[in-house]
């Protein structure tokens, strides 16, 4: 039984760096003409409405994204183009919409690419299709995502972006996603995957990314923003992205930008802060 509903925290800090590092990864991959698939394994439910009851009960995204909208100081070259799309789904300032990840996707695919998304609750789903509308690139399915994700690769394409993003409900997740991952990238270790980890209890956390470490999947990469000290007593204190073949340009464009979100995102006095590491070489 799934409880975790994502309209509950559509536009919290770990959206804002989730989908402000897909975007990135879209528009460098938008570079090259050939066609790419991409592949959202936990796909939720499209577009939020932060005003509606879900969203207004948390308040998260007041934290998130509504803080970089709402501030006048210029943002970063690596943020803008993310802080321009969530405008572009709102009208002026007044902030009622905000895309998720297949929504974003959606806006930057080109008519050649795809993009193939799961979803396995049931309500979700449907609002999943009914916010993307009619798309002849979209395949939508209700399904378990890492199985599915295993059953795909490789895409005829040759050139995918796998966007892994579990809202770990239940422990055996954490292993569930690593064994995936393993999979997906023996059976196609040329894709650029990114999956999401929330940051709950530090250790816990550490050991996650030592197992993912010990798979030797090459040219492995971390991001992490934290908006508050770790703190195992608090839920969600930060939570980061593992990359593996990310753009060659990342590291270096996303440094300005990860010291800019925590500035701007963080929480008492800007505690936490942020993690940008390789974790293996190429
Ligand atoms: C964090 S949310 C996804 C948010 C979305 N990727 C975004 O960035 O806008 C995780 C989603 O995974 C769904 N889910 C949970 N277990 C799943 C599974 N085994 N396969 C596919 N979806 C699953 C949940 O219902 C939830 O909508």
């Amino acid at each position: 039984m799934l409880s975790y509903r994502h309209s509950f925290h559509a536009g919290n800090h770990a959206d804002v760096l989730k989908h402000s590092i897909l975007m990135y990864v879209l528009q460098y991959m938008n570079r090259k003409e050939k066609p790419y698939v991409y592949i959202d394994t936990h796909a939720g439910a499209g577009v939020y409405d932060v005003l509606g009851q879900q969203a207004q009960k948390t308040g998260e995204y007041l934290d998130g994204i509504a803080r970089l909208l709402n501030q006048k100081q210029p943002t970063t070259d690596f943020l803008k183009p993310y802080t321009d799309l969530i405008a572009s789904f709102n009208s002026g300032q007044n902030l009622h919409y905000y895309p998720g990840s297949p929504a974003i996707a959606q806006r930057l695919l080109r008519p050649s690419d795809r993009l193939i998304l799961t979803e396995l609750h049931g309500a979700d789903a449907a609002n999943l299709r009914d916010s993307l509308g009619r798309d002849r690139r979209v395949y939508i399915s209700q399904e378990d995502g890492l199985k599915h994700l295993k059953a795909i690769l490789p895409p005829p394409e040759k050139r995918a972006v796998v966007l892994i993003d579990p809202s770990y409900e239940i422990k055996t997740d954490y292993d569930l996603v690593i064994r995936a991952i393993q999979q997906a990238v023996q059976r196609f270790a040329t894709g650029t995957y990114l999956l999401w980890y929330p940051v709950i209890n530090r250790s816990a956390t550490e050991s996650f990314i030592a197992e993912l470490v010990k798979c030797q999947i090459p040219d492995m990469w971390r991001l992490e923003l934290c908006v508050e000290a770790d703190n195992n007593d608090r839920g969600m204190t930060g939570s980061g992205m593992i990359l593996i073949n990310p753009p060659y340009s990342l590291a270096g464009d996303a440094t300005e930008s990860m010291a800019v979100l925590h500035q701007r995102l963080a929480q008492d006095m800007g505690q936490g802060g942020t993690i940008l590491q390789r974790l293996t070489e190429e």
